[in-house]
Parts: C-alpha cells; sequence; structure tokens
C-alpha cells in the first residue's frame, strides 16, 4: 500500500509523483515536451522549469493544433468551500500565463452545487454566495476581462445541464463507482456531478459552434474527471479534452499540502498581511536543533516549507534561487532570517492582492456570466 492518497476528495501523505503519473495514465512533461512548450512560448515559464507543472495528457497535441492556426480554450475550476489560499493560486497563475501567451479564452467553473452535494458546505445559498467571494480572487490574477467566462454551475444550469445530460448517459454507475469510488450511500446528486465538472470541457465547443480544442491546467488530484470526459468526448462529437497537472503547494506545517482545515498552516488571500507574516514566522523549516549545530552543519532546504514557497511561488529567478539553497545547506543563512524575508515578500503580495480584490468587486458582472 502506498502511504499516500490523492483522490479529488482527499489528499494526503507523502505523494510519489512519478507513481502517480503511472497510476492515474498520464504523461511526465519530459525534456523534449519542454522544448517543443519552449519553441512555441519563448523561455519557459518557472512552474516548467521547477517541474511544479509535471504532468499531462495531450499537452503536445493541443501546440501542434495551436501552431495550425487552431486555437485552444483554456478551463480551469474552484470549489467555493471557503476562503481562497495561496495553493489555489498555483495554477491559477499559471492559467493567466497561458491566457497572456496564447491570447485564448478562459471558462472558469465555480463548483457551487459539488460543494453543497459532498457537504464541505452546509447549504446551497452559503456555497454559491462563497463562488461570488472567490471570484474577486480570481478576476484579481488579472485574466483578460473581454476572454474570461466566470459562472457557477446552478447560475449557468441553463447552457451546462444539456451538456452534462449528454456525458451523464454515457457514464455508467461502475465506472463513476471505480473512478471516484462512490457508495451505496452516496447522495445521488454527488454521483450525477461528476457530469457537471465535465461539461465545460464542451463548452467552448457549443458556444462556437465548432469544435475546439480545450486545455484544463489544474492540480493532479482533479484528474479521475478527465477519464470521464475523455472516454465521452469522441462519442459526443468533441475533441478529447487536454489537461496540464500540478503538484501541491506544501502547508507551512510538516509535511502535507495546504489545507483550508488547517488554517494555521495555511495563508489566506484575505488573511490580515501581518498576521499572515505571523504564520511564516511559525513556519517549519529544515532548521537543525541549534543556531551553532545549523552553522557548523548547514540547514535541509529540501525539507523545509519555507524554502517550498520561494521555489514555489516567491522567488522566480533560478540563480537567486540556488543561492538561498546554497546559502541553507551551508549554514551562511538562519531559518529566522529566511522566514523574516518570506514574511516581508508574503505580505507585500497580500496588500497588492487584497487592493486588486477590492476593485474586482467592481468587475463582477463584466466576468460573470449567468443564464
Ligand atoms: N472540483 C474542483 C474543486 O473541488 C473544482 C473544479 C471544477 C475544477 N472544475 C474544475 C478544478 C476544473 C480544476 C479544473 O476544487
Amino acid at each position: 500500500m502506498a502511504d499516500y492518497v490523492v483522490t479529488p476528495w482527499e489528499v494526503k501523505g507523502s505523494i510519489d509523483y512519478e507513481k502517480l503519473i503511472k497510476d492515474f495514465g498520464t504523461k511526465k512533461i519530459d525534456d523534449a515536451l519542454l522544448k517543443k512548450i519552449e519553441h512555441v512560448t519563448g523561455k519557459l515559464h518557472y512552474m516548467l522549469r521547477r517541474g511544479i507543472f509535471f504532468s499531462h495528457r495531450d499537452l503536445d497535441w493541443i501546440l501542434k493544433e495551436y501552431e495550425k492556426g487552431n486555437p485552444f480554450a483554456l478551463y480551469t475550476g474552484r470549489g467555493p468551500s471557503g476562503q481562497v489560499h495561496l495553493g489555489h493560486l498555483m495554477p491559477w497563475i499559471f492559467t493567466k500565463y497561458l491566457q497572456d501567451k496564447f491570447d485564448v479564452e478562459l471558462y472558469f467553473q465555480m463548483t457551487d452545487d459539488e460543494k453543497f452535494l459532498f457537504g464541505q458546505v452546509p447549504t446551497l445559498e452559503e456555497s454559491n454566495s462563497l463562488a461570488y467571494e472567490n471570484a474577486l480572487d480570481v478576476i484579481a490574477m488579472g485574466f483578460d476581462p473581454d476572454k474570461t467566462f466566470i459562472f457557477t454551475d446552478t447560475d449557468y444550469a441553463k447552457t451546462l445541464y444539456p451538456i452534462a445530460v449528454k456525458v451523464a448517459k454515457l457514464t455508467t454507475f461502475s465506472t463513476a463507482k471505480a473512478v471516484f469510488g462512490f457508495k451505496n450511500e452516496t447522495n445521488i446528486g454527488s454521483i450525477f456531478y461528476p457530469a457537471m465538472q465535465a461539461a465545460p470541457c464542451f463548452l467552448p465547443s457549443i458556444l462556437k459552434g465548432k469544435k475546439t480544442p480545450v486545455l484544463i491546467p489544474a492540480a493532479i488530484d482533479q484528474d479521475p474527471y478527465w477519464r470521464i470526459t475523455r472516454d465521452a468526448a469522441p462519442k459526443l462529437g468533441f475533441y478529447k479534452n487536454a489537461a496540464i497537472h500540478c503538484k501541491f503547494l506544501p502547508g507551512l506545517g510538516e509535511g502535507g499540502k495546504m489545507s483550508a482545515s488547517q488554517p494555521n498552516t495555511a495563508v489566506f488571500t484575505t488573511d490580515p498581511p501581518k498576521q499572515a507574516g505571523k504564520k511564516i514566522m511559525r513556519a517549519f523549516t529544515g532548521g537543525a536543533a541549534t543556531v551553532e549545530e545549523q552553522k557548523k552543519n548547514g540547514g535541509n532546504p529540501n525539507v523545509c516549507s519555507v524554502y517550498q514557497y520561494y521555489r514555489v511561488l516567491f522567488e522566480e529567478d533560478d540563480s537567486k534561487l540556488e543561492e538561498r539553497f546554497n546559502a541553507c545547506k551551508n549554514g551562511c543563512i538562519l531559518c529566522g532570517e529566511c522566514k523574516k524575508e518570506l514574511a516581508k515578500r508574503v505580505e507585500k503580495f497580500l496588500e497588492k492582492h487584497q487592493e486588486k480584490r477590492e476593485r474586482a468587486k467592481k468587475q463582477l458582472d463584466k466576468f460573470m456570466v449567468k443564464d
């Protein structure tokens, strides 16, 4: 038995990402593919250079079609179960980069139905209002208002439902059980729900009246959904959706991903910046037991949550990151100093993000689509 679990509902343990690629049947983003991406986009995004986006389905095909003059649409989403934290921003930052580079549309699904059905939020009204709260964070990322469409499942149901029904008819209960682990006790709304998450894969084709390739940037735990959609696609006359998968952002504690259920080890976009800084100052590091020992033997950046934050979100410059890595290993920088610098960067980021989030309130109508 593996000592980790990755499903759309549960992520825990120390994840073997290479093995996950095999188990899920996805493909590694290898050097050859990185070269192809670089050929099309120029210098690689740091999340590609550092293997944060590490796995894919049909990304090579997406690039080929794009070069042939057949552009793709982006699709990603969020389950509105609470406030957004930095772990959620990771794939959104990359999605924004893709939108900028390729100048393509983005369809952003807010699954108010999902979070109600699976019980993370007690009422549908609450998950619906959280969806609009969370949309502010999405807008604050700077997506192109003319090319970005955000919707909640319940407020865009008239358009999504007919697509979902067609996917649902092609998906048996035994497949859904095998892919998602549903049981007899599972409520029937949850069992139908994968068809709702499937719908946006085909939405651009429906809206444009033309088969449109779709690329989904998302964390790897969402991949089970794409198995269902890719099986259904050709039977419904659509292209199979492509996907590009990222790893999880670790929490500020020891091991495990950043999770809203552990608020002290997660930095929320709505945290007062100073309070977020305090969370960083209490983070788990790879430091030695004493200052003397650390100066002599160095720290271990590989297990350090603070170093991970620099690597994944707060230091884009590879040479500066390497410098920090070496300074830690050599005992030249101590954890207090390293944390203080990160805390400052996080506070600054939050101040700016919160300003943009405030401004986003006036832009909601421009971004949200309803029917
Ligand atoms: N199920 C996802 C969650 O719980 C939300 C979601 C819907 C999503 N569609 C998506 C995530 C597409 C990534 C890509 O957060």
